[in-house]
């Protein structure tokens, strides 16, 4: 089984299943064209936030690592009107396209982008009181997700669902001996999870268009 099929599968179910999504479909190409890498999530994928969001009936999102705003639109397109999501983001250029995306999308009126390093806004929202989160996604620097889990935590409740992208890197994430920062990152993100007693967690694998990768998804109790 190669990365072929599994993009050509990912074609087969996003012509079948989704179709045309103006909104999403631009900022992709948009965060393309301007030389974004591309690593948001898949379309597939980004419908899967969409449902998650969806189905818990979140109005308050938290997401760590905007780049154009793909994911963001995915999951502000599941909140209320009076819904809010904080995204985190470092870089003002990402945050620039982001804003342009969603605004295309017009859910710019219920999406908030804090440029700055996530390790300094999280600790910010806690003073500002702005939690709980409903949903929390994590998805910035692979290498900080251990820094940023026990802040998740301050600003969540009991029932918010913590996701987290990329936590199994084409299987390296088994390698305790691997030096990948980003795998030791995530390594240290995953036995933080499983340590914490007001949690309770679980792995989905994926395979597409992005590779072999995987999410983290944990409840709070
Ligand atoms: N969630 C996006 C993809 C995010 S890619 C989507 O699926 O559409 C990771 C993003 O995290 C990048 O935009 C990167 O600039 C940002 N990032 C990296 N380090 C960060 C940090 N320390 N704080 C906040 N954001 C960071
Ligand atoms: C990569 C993928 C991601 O989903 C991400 O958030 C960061 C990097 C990657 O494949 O390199
Ligand atoms: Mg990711």
């Amino acid at each position: 089984m190669s990365e072929e099929t599994w993009s050509k599968v990912d074609r087969y179910f996003e012509e079948l299943l989704l179709g045309e999504q103006p909104a999403l479909d631009a900022a992709l190409r948009e965060t393309e064209t301007v030389g974004l890498p591309a690593i948001s999530v898949s379309p597939l994928q980004g419908r899967f936030l969409t449902f998650l969001a969806q189905s818990m009936g979140a109005r308050r999102i938290l997401e760590l690592g905007t780049l154009g705003g793909y994911s963001t639109i995915c999951l502000a397109a599941a909140l209320p009107n009076d819904g809010l999501l904080v995204s985190l983001e470092v870089d003002p250029k990402n945050a620039e396209v982001a804003r342009r995306n969603l605004e295309r999308a017009q859910l710019h009126d219920r999406v908030e982008i804090r440029v700055a390093p996530a390790i300094e806004t999280l600790p910010q929202l806690v003073r500002e009181n702005a939690g709980p989160f409903d949903l929390i996604f994590i998805d910035a620097d692979k290498e900080s997700y251990a820094d940023y889990f026990p802040w998740a935590l301050k600003l969540a409740r009991p029932g918010t669902v913590l996701l987290a992208d990329n936590v199994v890197r084409k299987g390296e994430i088994i390698d305790a001996g691997n030096n990948d920062a980003r795998i030791q990152g995530a390594r240290r993100f995953n036995a933080l999870v499983a340590a914490e007693p007001r949690v309770r967690a679980t792995a989905m694998q994926t395979v597409g268009c992005k590779g072999y990768d995987g999410f983290l998804l944990a409840v709070v109790q």
